[in-house]
């Protein structure tokens, strides 16, 4: 039986919560992709270590992460990285009150990792794991920030995997407002850098390259934004733009950068559209943004202006929590373990998991 007595808490309000709990630690471990990021969430004072170890050198020549190159490399990471995590945080294994990790969606053999050690340890330390939804640990990113949104909020996922507009009525439940039928948007930064000849990840590539571009250049489609609904595409402005960058004999610098400038614009751009049709639609007052593409300066600039033309609140998760990482995982799996949630031994993960299978 694990040691820990979980008490069921209100969790609406919560960030730090200590007044009627005991203190809890617990050790949040991500393997989803092509990170593996080590954390620690102290229920007292937030998270106290965040370790990240990236993939991305190893990838790079290949222009996209591979699946098997990644599993490997995550089995060499985790143990020595919880042992330096646990050190950092002056902490002993026997100050850990409980283990989350990512159960998915994402590389089933990454995921078995992190589940693997999970289970192991929580089996060698008699104490409760939690898998957590590798999406539901961006979105509760954000309230790690030093200005935590409250509920009601709509809820914009944006990451390498997904595209997804959630309404969140309350902690723990959500409703999928719109989603991608095709790319998402961090696949489609990812795969117009690699048309622009920019390295693996696209997105902060693109990202640098549209600051040396002229907007006004060119104009790209914002796709699906003439048509009413959430759901987004983003597979034909891929194609837009191979179709853009063909048409022109010897791209040069200046053209690189001015077509990176006018993807980038489109794709913030029908962001902001269907962000701003969301709160319309649900009347709902808060936006908060989470995933790798959340920390596109151009889309939280865009969206911090579409706050103040409509009156919205809009959450960002601190820059370094916008990507992959342990935090989210620890601080998810407390907000689960508070709440009741239990699982076996039994290691099960989820390369594919709709979010709101959580509800
Ligand atoms: O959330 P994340 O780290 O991993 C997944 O869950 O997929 O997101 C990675 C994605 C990649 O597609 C990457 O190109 C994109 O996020 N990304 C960005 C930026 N930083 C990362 N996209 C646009 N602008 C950025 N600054
Ligand atoms: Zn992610």
């Amino acid at each position: 039986m694990p040691r820990l007595k979980i008490f069921p808490i209100k969790i609406s309000n919560m960030h730090h919560v200590t007044s009627f709990l005991r203190i809890m630690n617990v050790l949040g471990i991500e393997t989803s992709c092509d990170e593996t990021g080590i954390a620690i969430y102290n229920s007292d004072e937030g998270v106290v270590v965040n370790h990240l170890y990236s993939q991305v050198e190893l990838h790079r020549e290949f222009g996209g992460v591979v699946p098997e190159l990644a599993s490997r490399d995550h089995i060499r990471r985790p143990l020595p990285m919880i042992h330096q995590t646990i050190q950092d945080a002056g902490l002993l294994p026997g100050d850990i009150d409980g283990i989350a990790y990512t159960a998915g969606p994402g590389l089933i053999g990454a995921l078995l990792v992190g589940a693997s050690v999970a289970k192991s340890l929580a089996l060698a330390w008699d104490l409760p794991s939690i898998g957590i939804h590798h999406m539901e640990g961006h979105m509760l990113a954000a309230r790690l920030a030093d200005d935590p949104p409250e509920y009601p909020f709509v809820a914009l996922l944006v990451s390498g995997g997904h595209t997804q507009l959630m309404a969140c009525q309350r902690p723990l439940h959500y409703e999928l407002l719109g989603e991608s039928q095709d790319d998402a948007a961090g696949e489609a930064f990812d795969k117009v850098a690699k048309m622009l000849g920019l390295p693996y990840p696209g997105g902060p590539a693109i990202a640098e390259l549209a600051t040396r571009g002229r907007r006004d250049r060119f104009t790209f489609p914002r796709p699906m934004t003439n048509k009413p609904g959430l759901n987004f595409s983003f597979s034909g402005l891929k194609t837009f733009t191979m179709n853009t960058v063909n048409g022109i004999d010897n791209l040069g610098d200046q053209d690189r950068a001015d077509i990176a400038a006018a993807f980038q614009e489109a794709v913030v751009d029908t962001i902001r559209i269907k962000c701003e049709r969301a709160l319309t639609e649900t009347g709902l007052a808060s936006l908060v943004i989470a995933g790798g593409v959340s920390a596109n300066l151009e889309l939280r600039e865009r969206l911090k202006k579409l706050s103040k033309e409509k009156q919205v609140r809009v959450y960002c998760p601190p820059l370094h929590l916008c990507t992959d990482n342990g935090a989210m995982i620890a601080y998810a799996g407390f907000l689960r373990l508070q709440d009741g949630s239990t699982e076996s031994l039994s290691i099960d993960v989820r390369p594919r998991w709709p979010m709101t299978e959580l509800n």
